[in-house]
């Protein structure tokens, strides 16, 4: 059956109309006023109501074994999660430790989504070791789709990476012509920072932004940007925290350097004094890089009206109140993460559109048309235009409400958010044409979701990146 959308207004990244919008089958057939329903169609009246296109999550982890624990969501409860607050694809680091098989641990990943989620997905390959096994799986893991890496430079000895295979990953990624995505921080001096305040006595979760000040952050977004300018790899920096690490990322851009930086729904919205709350309530605000003191906060939100900042994600990371207070005894034990996932578009909405001038559709942009066309989904996913797949968000702007771990779908005990209000929030949500979400209730089929496939699309030229069209 088909659907047809009526009475709405489109919101893309680049304009605003009124429209209806036909279904058929999975991907949209016709946009435009006044479209008739062919026999059989559901008509969905949204008179009054935004319509976004499906909104891309580009950094979560699901399956995570993670700092002695695992995080806590699976692709059935994430999913849900994401669909509720308006995200109909999300992009999975796929993140074995150094021990691990990289094939075995692509494997694992893709079994753990396979059929389980309930929004489309894909995923960014962690090259957490190198030699010549890993090199030829990472090159079978791009012919299979997954056209993006992962490095940590921090997390030494775990996921993280030394300078040396960094520079053997961003050579093979130029080769291949896939981009990496890198979490930005010098791993040696964060170890010895830790030690240091450890020894003298410091081990409560106040401690852990000292351990990773902003110059360490900016240290690795540096260096990675010269790692890509000189092995001529196209780059992304996820989870930017601070203005010193933009300053890098920026300096890049203005010299050529292919670089994308991303911040994450908790930069924008919390400072370092949430982490410095006693006990396991400061515990649930550690992640890395850290909450950052407040002045950075309107930095990256400029930053981000500027198109510096070229995409949000949310780095959905969920720990639990009992997984947090593994650091009871020291802030280097506490589990590094915080969900984000179902509130990434609300409070980006309610805290940039509404209420902070945010240009809303830069919104639509840095939520959904940028990080498809960064990570080669455009335009099947990331706008709304015929033969684009029907992934719809259809907003209400009237709804007004506050966020609470009571009605999340996320699977932890606490939202970080929590008592936030938010002005708006998904109405109807569609994943391909099927409703999967309506007024905040999951609808829909809970296995839904299908891994997107994606081709390479960085040339050795550094081309701004290509809209591509791409089969599964
Ligand atoms: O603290 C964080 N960010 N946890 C998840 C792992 C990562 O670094 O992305
Ligand atoms: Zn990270
Ligand atoms: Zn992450």
């Amino acid at each position: 059956m088909g659907l047809l959308i009526t009475g709405g207004e489109i919101v893309t990244a680049e304009t605003r109309t009124r429209g209806d919008i036909l279904i058929e089958g999975e991907t949209i057939s016709a946009i435009g006023l006044g479209l008739k329903a062919p026999a059989g169609t559901e008509v969905i009246d949204v008179t009054g109501k935004l319509i976004f296109p499906g909104f891309i999550d580009p950094h979560v982890h699901i399956h995570l074994p993670f700092m002695a624990t695992f995080a806590k969501d699976t692709h059935a409860t994430a999913s849900k999660a994401a669909l509720v607050g308006g995200t109909t694809t999300y992009i999975e680091m796929v993140c074995p430790s150094r021990t691990e098989d990289t094939m075995e641990g692509y494997q694992k990943w893709k079994k753990k989504a396979e059929g389980n989620s309930a929004c489309d997905y894909a995923f960014h390959m962690a090259v957490t070791r190198w030699d010549a096994q890993t090199e030829a799986q990472l090159r079978e893991i791009v012919a299979d789709g997954t056209a993006s890496f992962k490095i940590f430079l921090s997390y030494k000895n775990f996921f993280g990476v030394t300078d040396e295979e960094m520079f053997h990953t961003l050579k093979l990624a130029a080769e291949l012509g896939v981009i990496t995505t890198a979490h930005c921080e010098n791993p040696e001096l964060v170890g010895q920072l830790q030690q240091l305040l450890l020894s003298e006595g410091k081990t409560g979760a106040e401690w852990h932004e000292p351990s990773r000040p902003e110059s360490v952050e900016a240290e690795g977004t540096g260096r990675f940007a010269t790692f890509l300018e000189q092995t001529g790899a196209a780059g992304y920096v996820v989870h930017l925290s601070c203005e010193p690490a933009l300053r890098a990322a920026v300096e890049a851009k203005l010299r050529g350097v292919k670089i994308y930086v991303e911040s994450v729904l908790p930069h924008f919205l919390l400072n370092k004094i949430y982490a410095e709350r006693a006990g396991v309530e400061g515990m649930k605000y550690i992640m890395s890089p850290p909450l950052r003191h407040e002045r950075n906060l309107q930095v990256l939100w400029r930053a981000l009206g500027a198109g510096l900042i070229d995409t949000v994600g949310t780095d959905h990371c969920p720990f639990d109140t009992e997984q947090k207070l593994l650091g009871t005894k020291a802030f280097t034990q506490i589990p590094n993460g915080i969900p984000g996932i179902e509130d990434r578009v609300n409070l980006m909405y309610t805290y940039g559109v509404k209420r902070g001038g945010l240009d809303i559709h830069r919104f639509v942009d840095a939520l959904s048309t940028k990080p498809a066309k960064i990570f080669g989904l455009f335009p099947r996913k990331g706008t709304i235009a015929v033969d684009s797949d029907a992934d719809l968000v259809i907003y209400d702007t009237a709804y007004r409400g506050k966020i609470s771990v009571k009605t999340q779908h996320t699977n932890n005990d606490y939202n970080g958010f929590e008592g936030v209000e938010i002005d708006g929030r998904p109405a109807v949500v569609t994943v391909r044409g099927k409703v999967q979400v309506r007024d905040g209730v999951f609808v829909g089929e809970p296995g839904r979701g299908r891994m997107l496939k994606r081709v390479p699309q960085y040339g050795h030229k550094h081309e701004e990146v290509r809209e591509v069209v791409h089969a599964d």
